[in-house]
């Protein structure tokens, strides 16, 4: 019988006492990222103010007797936090409350990720993949990336998954099918109101939406808006914003980074722009993306009729507003 052990696997999660945290630790530990045979350590960076509330957490977390976790290390210090980080989940942050967009937490969040992305090039491992989930997602990813040009530009996404499941569901109701029949669903742009749910190139059962749903109407209207004002809606009726579901894209969206992408489909992720499409390079923007589980590509060549065309004009132009307005934090 081998006695070989698996290296734990380092995972850093900012913002670990905080509601994202609270649903994503506990998932992270019961391996939901990197299945039933990879032990991870968990490596909790949070602020100072929160570090008595993320005592407790690590209580749960030890109360649950996750046979994966293999050690929990919490610190406030940016360099201990990403010492050795294979992946690092950058959440912490401010979250947005009724009646803001999320660009308008750019000027409060955005100086977090300049001395992370600095923190993550000193100190995280040579692999390291980085997910960036607080808000404005795509322009602190941008921000992050920019301050850690050692760490290669493939490396860091922001998330637009949360849009994508989001956008499957209404699609799968609409439909009367289940989510699971709803594939090639692609976010362009930003995680913002200005988002582009790319229906046409979407399919159910392996059709172009438009033909099983065939109320444009509704795909032009009512469908992109639920899904562009979903997280406002969400903000409504909780008095919160989304947790446990923006964990659960935040899982969905690695897993997808790690392993190969279904033959024929893709996933949505905000990645460093190469100006595939039109974009002007470097934005961290959400294209369809298809992973080998080593690397990922751009899905090219999918065709963009005029509307989607002035869609995706509307939310480059929302990123690029973002980028002056934070280019002081941008190496
Ligand atoms: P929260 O307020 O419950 O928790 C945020 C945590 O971050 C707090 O514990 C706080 O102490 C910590 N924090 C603040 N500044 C920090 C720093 N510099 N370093 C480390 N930790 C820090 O908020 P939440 O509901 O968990 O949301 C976190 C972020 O995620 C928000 O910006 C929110 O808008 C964003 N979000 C993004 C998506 C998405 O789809 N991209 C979805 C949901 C929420
Ligand atoms: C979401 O989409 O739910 C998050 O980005 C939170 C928000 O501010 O909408």
């Amino acid at each position: 019988m081998s006695t070989t052990k698996t290296t734990p696997k380092q995972v850093t999660v900012t913002g670990a006492a905080g509601q994202i945290g609270y649903s994503l630790l506990f998932r992270l530990a019961s391996g939901a990222l990197f299945g039933p045979d990879q032990p991870i350590v968990l490596r909790l960076l949070e602020i100072e103010p929160a570090m008595k509330a993320l005592e407790g957490v690590i209580m749960e977390l030890d109360d649950c007797a996750f046979p994966l976790l293999a050690g929990i290390e919490a610190t406030s210090d940016l360099d201990t936090g990403f010492s050795g980080a294979n992946v690092a989940m950058l959440v912490g942050s401010v979250p947005r409350k009724a009646g803001m967009e999320r660009k308008d937490l750019l000027s409060i969040n955005g100086g977090i990720f300049k001395p992370q992305g600095q923190a993550i090039a000193r100190s995280a491992a040579s692999d390291v993949r980085v997910l960036v989930v607080g808000n404005p997602c795509n322009t602190n990813c941008l921000i992050a990336r920019s301050n850690a040009p050692e760490v290669p530009a493939e490396r860091w996404f922001a998330m637009t998954r949360l849009d994508e499941n989001r956008a499957k569901t209404q699609l799968a109701k609409r439909a009367g099918v289940e989510v699971a029949a709803v594939s090639n669903l692609a976010i362009w742009g930003n995680h913002s109101a200005t988002q582009f749910p790319d229906f046409a190139n979407a399919r159910i059962e392996g059709r172009p939406v438009p033909e099983v749903i065939t109320d444009s109407a509704w795909l032009t209207g009512a469908f992109i808006e639920t899904v562009q004002k979903r997280g406002a809606a969400i903000i409504e009726a909780r008095g919160l914003s989304s947790a446990a579901s923006a964990a659960n894209a935040a899982i969905d969206s690695l897993v997808s980074v790690f392993n190969p992408t279904a033959e024929g489909d893709w996933t949505s992720l905000g990645v460093a722009s190469k100006g595939e499409y039109g974009v002007p390079e470097g934005l961290q923007f959400g294209y369809p993306i298809r992973s080998t589980g080593d690397s990922w590509e751009v899905v090219p060549g999918l065709t963009h009729d005029e509307f989607a065309a002035e869609r995706i004009r509307l939310t480059t132009e929302e990123l690029l507003g973002e980028r002056a307005d934070v280019a002081e934090l941008l190496n």
